[in-house]
């Protein structure tokens, strides 16, 4: 999986806030293909690794704390450039900083509670994707 496909959660303030089915629909209309969903919870453990890279940052445990709150939905999305038109259509991390019409900006609390995950490089897409799902779920 290389260059077509990104990864995303939309986390638990978004589907605290009833916000799964409008996201969902941003996305389609954006042009992205659903590959590969489910609801799911994280757990410590799932969260901390999923995270282990900012693990050194002074926000570390709150998101942690943050992403294991309640339930997510985990996605793999297919498009031509997926990783950076999914990063241009949820915006900036901060929904204050965020573009009009956006993902973050329509739909985000804060900057900790920010509603959506977005992969920041094809790598990281296929590493992310395949931490929560089996190649047999991916279609
Ligand atoms: S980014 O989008 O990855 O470039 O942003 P970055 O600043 O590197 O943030 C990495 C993830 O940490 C989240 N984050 C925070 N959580 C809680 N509190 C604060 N202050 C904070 N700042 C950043 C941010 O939403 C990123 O999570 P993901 O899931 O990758 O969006």
């Amino acid at each position: 999986m290389t260059g077509n496909r990104t990864f995303t959660m939309i986390k638990p303030d978004a589907v605290e806030n009833g916000h799964i089915g409008a996201i969902l629909d941003k996305i389609s209309a954006a042009g992205f293909k659903i590959v590969a969903m489910k609801f799911t919870h994280l757990s410590k453990r799932d969260a901390e690794a999923f995270y282990a890279v900012h693990n050194e940052r002074p926000f570390f445990g709150e998101l942690v704390s943050f992403m294991t709150r309640g339930p997510i939905v985990a996605a793999v999305l297919e498009k031509d450039n997926a990783v950076e038109d999914f990063r241009a259509l949820i915006g900036a991390t901060n929904p204050a900083d965020a573009a009009e019409g956006t993902i973050r900006k329509l739909y985000a609390t804060s900057l900790g509670e920010n509603a959506v995950h977005g992969s920041d490089s094809d790598e990281n897409a296929v590493i992310e994707s395949a931490f929560h799902f089996s190649g047999r779920e991916i279609f």
